[in-house]
């Protein structure tokens, strides 16, 4: 059994749940700068184990894995902290808000050797995963092109106080999971382009980043992807549009996984088009009220993480891949900036590594 702490309960409750759930896990002691949080959370799962006090979580030799859910602003410092400690890290996305402090987090788990496995949710959600088996077993043959969208009306978000401070952005916190799923299937994405809106909605809450960006890119291979984003305009009902999803047109096959309706639809060559339903699984995924939490999928993570450990391979992603990611975010930024230019992931790869050498 590996031993967890958690830090940040808000999100945190679904790594908490997880944990609890698992026969690899053991929740050692989770921690929060709230009490008053800390208290309820205990109360929620007959889990007494908590401190206000991250060292405590850093110096306790029964924990081998911090898992982090503190704000995307906090994420470095925790990060690094947590693998000076000697431990293994599993960090919610964004691994960071922004290129800054990559290096130096690349060089801290470098020379702990500690892992770092970033949470990216939306790949262990049913649909997706069952996506993903069929793209392995080269179902849908030569990819021509991936559609990722992650659409949803995410005022409520913007009552955490975090969000609306520097650091925060629709692009790095919500779009990220859509842009994550591109990366999936098309890991060596070179060059984007793309515009952005920030609507009046977006102002009210005193918010200047794009609440509205449409994507295009392309690969190595030429493979063409898009994203789509929107974050602070109504939203119709799940029955005419979900809030992610992910179609990947090839060869032989197109696929579609959605989020949060557990559906995957299928054409493959030869058969006919099919709707996968999974609706049987939908309290194994959320498990509180509502779905704004999403447990299921710290689930899955959890336990690939441990069959990974158990292994001695990497969990993925690592920070290599996660900081790839953001340079390409960092790519998709400056193109909106330049009212669409088409910008070379390269080129700020090749830029941060110079400023930062
Ligand atoms: N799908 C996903 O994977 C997903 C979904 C939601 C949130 N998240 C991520 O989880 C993280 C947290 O988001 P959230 O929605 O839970 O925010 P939140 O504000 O609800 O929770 C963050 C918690 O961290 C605590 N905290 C802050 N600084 C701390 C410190 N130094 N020590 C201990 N506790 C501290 C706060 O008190 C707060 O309770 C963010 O990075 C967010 O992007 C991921």
């Amino acid at each position: 059994m590996y031993r967890m702490g958690v830090v940040g309960l808000g999100e945190g409750r679904s790594i908490m749940s997880a944990a609890l759930n698992s026969s690899r896990w053991k929740l050692a002691k989770v921690c929060d700068l709230n009490r008053e949080l800390c208290e309820q959370r205990a109360q929620e799962f007959d889990f007494h184990e908590w401190t206000t006090n991250y060292n405590e979580l850093l110096e306790d030799p029964d924990i081998d894995v911090i898992a982090i859910y503190t704000p995307d602003q906090l994420h470095f410092t925790h990060v690094c902290q947590a693998l000076e400690a000697g431990k293994d890290v599993l960090c919610t996305k964004p691994l960071l808000p922004s290129l800054e402090g990559a290096k130096e987090l690349m060089e801290v788990q470098e020379r702990t050797g500690k892992h770092v496995f970033v949470g990216q949710s939306s790949r262990f959600f049913e649909p997706m995963k069952r996506q993903r088996k069929d793209f392995e077993a080269g179902r849908n043959g030569e990819v021509e092109t991936v559609e990722a969208y992650y659409i949803t009306d995410g005022r409520w978000f913007l009552d955490k106080a975090w969000s609306r401070q520097k650091g925060f952005s629709w692009m790095y916190n919500f779009i990220i999971h859509a842009v994550d799923l591109v990366r999936w299937y098309l890991p060596d994405i070179q060059e984007v382009t793309g515009f952005g809106r920030s609507s009046a909605n977006n102002a009210a809450y005193g918010l200047e980043t794009w609440d509205t960006m449409r994507f295009l890119m392309r690969d190595s291979g030429g493979r063409i992807a898009t994203v789509s984003g929107s974050y602070t305009l109504p939203i119709l009902d799940l029955a005419a549009e979900t809030a992610m999803g992910c179609t990947i047109r090839g060869t032989k096959g197109t696929t579609r996984g959605e989020y949060p309706n557990l559906r995957y639809h299928t054409r493959f060559e030869g058969e006919e088009p099919a709707l996968h339903k999974m609706d049987d699984m939908h309290d194994y995924y959320f498990r509180f009220e509502g779905i704004s939490h999403h447990a299921g999928e710290y689930q899955n993570y959890i336990e690939y993480f441990a069959e990974c450990l158990d292994q001695g391979v990497t969990p993925m992603p690592n920070v290599e891949e996660a900081v790839t990611t953001l340079a390409l975010m960092e790519a998709m930024e400056r193109s909106l900036r330049s009212n669409g230019q088409v910008v070379k992931v390269k080129d700020v790869l090749e830029e941060y590594w110079a400023k930062v050498r």
